[in-house]
């Protein structure tokens, strides 16, 4: 069974883990505590057979902003609408903290993020240079919900 729940601590690893795996970027894990502490409402899991099988972050960024993070899902659950899941669930905490408008950067050459991204509503308004930490340029998403 599938379960769509806020982050605790105990999830940690399990989420550092993944992100690690999933995500081409090198984070720090100490950035996943600062986002806990941060705005721990922006943090969600998706959990099956008491294992993380996925996770997004997310953060309120200015009175009526918010901005997705980080969204990943393991491989073999994918096109579950599980990742659909979470970011719904996030997108209805962001609007009980008054956020109306949402932001997000992707590679430009994740097809399937921008898909994904697109069917939620999402839309392409811009192109960063050098946004990743190799230097490959992110679109810039938005979405008002
Ligand atoms: C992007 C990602 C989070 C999507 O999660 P998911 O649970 O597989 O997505 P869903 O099942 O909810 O997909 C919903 C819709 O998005 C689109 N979509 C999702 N994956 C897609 C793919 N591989 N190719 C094309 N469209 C895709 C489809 O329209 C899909 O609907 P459909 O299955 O009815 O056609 C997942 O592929 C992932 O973890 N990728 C690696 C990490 C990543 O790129 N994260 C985003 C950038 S931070």
């Amino acid at each position: 069974m599938l379960i769509i729940r806020k982050f605790k601590p105990d999830d940690m690893f399990s989420v550092v883990k993944l992100a690690y795996e999933t995500l081409p970027e090198n984070y720090n894990p100490s950035i996943f505590n600062y986002f806990y502490e941060t705005f721990p409402d922006g943090l969600w899991v998706a959990e099956k057979l008491n294992k993380i099988i996925g996770f997004i972050i997310g953060v309120k960024t200015s009175e009526k902003k918010g901005r997705v993070l980080m969204l990943s899902i393991t491989e073999k659950n994918r096109r579950q609408n599980i990742g659909t899941a979470l970011l719904k669930n996030l997108l209805k905490e962001l609007a009980k903290h008054n956020v109306r408008y949402i932001e997000l950067e992707v590679r430009t050459d994740n097809k399937k993020a921008i898909r994904f991204y697109q069917k939620q509503g999402f839309k392409i308004v811009d192109t960063i240079k050098n946004f990743y930490q190799n230097g490959r340029p992110a679109y810039l998403m938005t979405m008002i919900i």
